[in-house]
């Protein structure tokens, strides 16, 4: 009884050992693919987008792709602009004034996909619905997001987010 235990436990110890190099082995082998994953230099170049946007007229918006995400970039009008600043923080779900969100005021730049579960909101052509506080709304589930891209009602849990760009010129900006 004893020798079977004992050959049992053995054997045991052989499976765990085999088993513990075979997952060193997979191990060693994913690396060179984990590491031909990193991004190289050229396609980190890529990950920066310019836009013109001399075209975009106030009230128009364009969405442009970065990094694979649509980013609304939108030409506010002064009543959106003044929506925006005249609001209550201590009303906001995710309370950010909307200086923080904008470099310049007639200007908001927006990564265009909902907080919730990550539809791309409507409001960017003018026949959509804009929601209601004059931004954008998310019809999978209708979150309303304002004229900052704060959410305002809906389940989305937070505000669109803005992603880093710079002017690089009077009407022309470099995203990310
Ligand atoms: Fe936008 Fe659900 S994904 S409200």
């Amino acid at each position: 009884m004893a020798e079977v235990e004992e050959g049992a436990t053995r054997r045991d110890f052989i499976n765990v050992a085999s088993g513990a190099v075979g997952v060193v082995g997979i191990a060693a082998a994913a690396w060179p693919f984990i590491n031909q994953m990193n991004p190289a230099a050229d396609t980190l170049a890529l990950a920066s987008t310019e836009v013109d946007i001399s075209g975009v007229e106030e009230g128009m918006s364009i969405t442009v792709v970065w990094r694979g995400k649509p980013v609304f970039v939108r030409h506010r009008t002064a009543k959106e602009i003044e929506e925006a600043k005249d609001v209550d923080l201590g009303e906001l779900r995710d309370p950010t004034p909307d200086a923080d969100r904008v470099q310049k005021p007639e200007w908001l730049i927006l990564i265009g996909i909902c907080t919730h579960l990550g539809c791309v909101p409507l409001g960017q052509k003018t026949t959509e619905p804009r929601g209601d506080y004059d931004g954008w709304f998310c019809p999978c589930h209708g979150s309303h997001y304002d004229s900052s891209g704060r959410i305002r009602k809906g389940p989305a849990p937070l505000n669109l987010p803005v992603p880093p760009y710079v002017f690089t010129g009077d009407t022309a900006i470099k995203i990310g």
